[in-house]
């Protein structure tokens, strides 16, 4: 799916928010718009970010990888991300994260089969004392879980399941 193609006016008001020279400013909201489209920024949307901006495909792939708010990979409606960084794996994070997958019947990165819910492990998401913490992003955009269980944890993917995919 190519930007310029399906997004002209987007990417154009876009690219006109910065000055000449500056262009590459753009390539947070152009990701944005990227996965706004497709759920997540795939390798063309990537080609094509990096080529708009006139950057290297690298440096845009490593924003994408640095921030946990972009996926490159598809998920489910409800992403689940539980902060796996050092002061929360002395909390017990990873366990927290294998004991949920369990739970879930998925590898950590998986999806349900349902596809409706993915569970990952991301970096500090600035609750370090909270831990196991996580956010999760979906319909109602991103919220924070701190001080976990995996019954709490539970307790929300069913939620969201029983509406079909909504949260409450
Ligand atoms: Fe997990 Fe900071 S290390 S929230």
């Amino acid at each position: 799916m190519s930007l310029a193609e399906n997004y002209p006016t987007e990417v154009k008001r876009i690219l006109e928010k910065y000055p000449p020279g500056q262009e590459r400013s753009a390539v947070m909201p152009l990701l944005h718009l990227a996965q706004r489209a497709a759920g997540y920024v795939d390798r063309h949307a990537v080609q094509e970010i990096a080529s708009l901006v006139d950057i290297s495909e690298t440096e845009v792939a490593s924003i994408v990888g640095f921030y946990t708010l972009y996926h490159n990979t598809p998920g489910g409606k409800l992403r689940v991300q539980v902060c796996t960084d050092l002061p929360c794996a002395l909390r017990g994070a990873n366990q927290f994260l294998e004991d949920l997958c369990s739970k879930l019947g998925i590898q950590p990165g998986g999806s349900t089969p349902d596809g409706l819910v993915t569970v990952e492990a991301v970096m500090c998401l600035a609750a370090c004392d909270k831990a196991p913490v996580f956010q999760t992003q979906g319909p109602n955009g991103i919220e924070y879980h701190e001080n976990m269980t995996v019954e709490k944890a539970m307790a929300l993917i069913n939620g969201f399941k029983k509406n079909g995919g909504e949260e409450e």
